[in-house]
């Protein structure tokens, strides 16, 4: 039976985000260091997931055999979750971007 520890990871993820959040309301770290590191944590979960993703697709459209797949389909989908709630808090970051392209829009 798989288990991809989608609860601890997205409490580690959601504690982190709210430690982060304390610290700038204290002053103990800028805004920019608070996203810069946030930034950071998007970019490598990314590159680990979704480039993983992306060379399974391949290979498995290729019907070529993955030696672990099991073991890079698990890190996949670990990064993968700790991709898409950071992916939250980012977009809540940009929303007033977004906001204003439906603002200008109308
Ligand atoms: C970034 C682009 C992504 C690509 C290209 C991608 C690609 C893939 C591929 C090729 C598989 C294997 C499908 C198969 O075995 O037939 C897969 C499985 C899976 N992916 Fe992704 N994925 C992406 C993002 C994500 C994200 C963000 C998550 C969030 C957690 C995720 C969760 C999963 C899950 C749960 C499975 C099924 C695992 C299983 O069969 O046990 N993926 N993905």
């Amino acid at each position: 039976m798989n288990n991809y520890l989608t609860f601890p990871i997205s409490a580690i993820i959601l504690i982190s985000y709210f430690v982060s959040f304390i610290l700038v309301k204290n002053k103990k770290i800028s805004p920019v260091v608070q996203c810069r590191f946030w930034n950071i944590i998007l970019l490598i979960s990314f590159l680990i997931s979704g480039m993983l993703g992306l060379v399974l697709a391949v290979f498995i459209d290729l019907k070529l055999s993955i030696m672990w797949y099991r073991q890079l389909l698990s890190l996949h989908v670990k990064t993968g979750t700790v991709m898409a709630l950071v992916s939250i808090f980012h977009l809540f970051w940009h929303l007033p971007y977004y906001l204003s392209l439906i603002k200008k829009k109308k």
